[in-house]
């Protein structure tokens, strides 16, 4: 690669090397051990005092989770990125990173459940403050904002309402008042969207979704400028061993290869589905794709992503109706995960987003009735005839 250019997502997740081993191998190697060896102690001792470079331990560096970070970190156009074990080892160590005793967030209403339970459970017990305020709503951002606030915390378009916020608008509140914004950019990768180059300060992903996008291994990443990252999020990842495992990275890197071609596909399809089904009379005004072109932030995803996502909702009007909904399809598959290669379904009210009160479910727009669908690499005549199928049966 010519280091002076500047590649697209496709190439980087294909040509970022760090080099190779004495096999000269084409393919990136598997690094499955947790400890490397010195020649001596002399050697050890050095390595351990940071005097002289290498590998120490897998919980610290590992090279192949180090070229699935800088690969990632490419992707992003970051200086630099920190793989997690998982997304949300990423969104926790983020927190507890830069989050002290007596200081405050302010976290989007509309966030992944887990990411809601760390914030009343944990942070809480830190006596760390949470201000949770409407995504899109750029002023209660501001209105949120005490002289102990940290950080700002979001997914755009969020999960699974697929809300969004005007991120360039919010990084230059953030900037203002010295805020760290931190963007969990899950629903879109970097193939879509890319938070740093609109003023976000981090960018943190769960790999298990689209990443590895075969639903099989768990994983995240965090990126952004390489200081911050060294100084504050490296130690509390070599500390805790929030870590990313190296056959994780390894079965990561694979999917990043193809990550570009499988988001183009994801979204083609995704935007089929959602016209075909908003095209039926019944689910007139149900269904919720920032591609439709009566979606009310159809113009800022236009704006600042590149395609509108592999990612829709339905909202059935009651738990029943969608539970059977669910339940009526034979190809779609009923599971906790999205970003597969296959089309998946969760109902999130009752799993995702379950232990939300249902006063906060319905701040963040996540009705009973909504049916959170991931669109898959099938065939996608296949997918409609599986979707018209079930409805017919509602
Ligand atoms: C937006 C978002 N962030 C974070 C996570 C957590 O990721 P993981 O399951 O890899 O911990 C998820 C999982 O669904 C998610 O959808």
């Amino acid at each position: 690669m010519d280091k002076t250019r500047r590649y697209g997502p496709a190439t980087t997740a294909l040509h970022v090397e760090r080099g190779t081993t004495h096999e000269r191998e084409n393919s990136p190697p598997l690094f499955l051990t947790s400890s490397f060896r010195f020649a001596n102690a002399a050697q050890a001792q050095a390595v351990f005092a940071g005097e002289e470079a290498g590998n120490l331990y897998s919980r610290f560096t590992n090279p192949t989770v180090d070229l699935f970070a800088a690969r990632v970190a490419a992707m992003e156009n970051a200086e630099y990125a920190l793989a997690t074990a998982t997304g949300m080892a990423a969104v926790t160590t983020v927190m507890l990173s830069f989050l002290s005793a007596g200081e405050h967030l302010v976290l989007s209403r509309s966030v992944f459940g887990s990411t809601v339970n760390i914030a009343n459970t944990l942070l809480a017990r830190m006596n760390i403050g949470v201000t949770r305020v409407p995504l899109s709503d750029l002023s209660a951002w501001e209105r949120a904002i005490t002289p102990a606030t940290r950080m700002f915390l979001l997914e755009t378009p969020a999960n699974p309402t697929l809300e969004m916020v005007d991120l360039a608008a919010l990084a230059a509140i953030a900037r203002r008042h010295g805020i760290l914004m931190v963007v969990d950019n899950v629903f879109c990768t970097p193939c879509l969207q890319r938070p740093l180059e609109l003023g976000a300060d981090l960018v943190i992903h769960s790999a298990t979704k689209y990443m590895d996008g075969q639903g099989r291994v768990l994983g995240g990443v965090i990126a952004g400028d390489r200081q911050r990252l060294t100084e504050h999020v490296y130690p509390f990842l070599r500390n805790t061993g929030a870590s990313l495992s190296p056959f994780n990275a390894w079965v990561l890197l694979k999917g990043l290869e193809t990550l570009a071609l499988r988001m183009e596909r994801h979204c083609a399809s995704a935007a089929r589905v959602a016209a075909h089904l908003a095209a039926r009379p019944e689910l007139a005004g149900a269904v919720h794709y920032p591609g439709l072109p009566d979606h009310p932030q159809r113009e800022l995803a236009a704006r600042q992503m590149s395609a509108f996502g592999g990612i829709l909702c339905l909202d059935l009007g009651s738990r029943e109706r969608a539970h059977r909904f669910m339940d009526a399809l034979q190809l779609v598959i009923i599971t906790a995960n999205l970003g597969d290669s296959r089309t998946l379904t969760t109902h999130p009210a009752t799993t995702t987003h379950a232990k939300l009160t249902p006063a906060d479910r319905l701040e963040a727009g996540i009705t009973d009735g909504l049916v959170r669908l991931s669109i898959g690499l099938e065939d996608v005549e296949d997918i409609l005839e599986d979707l018209d199928c079930a409805l017919t049966q509602l």
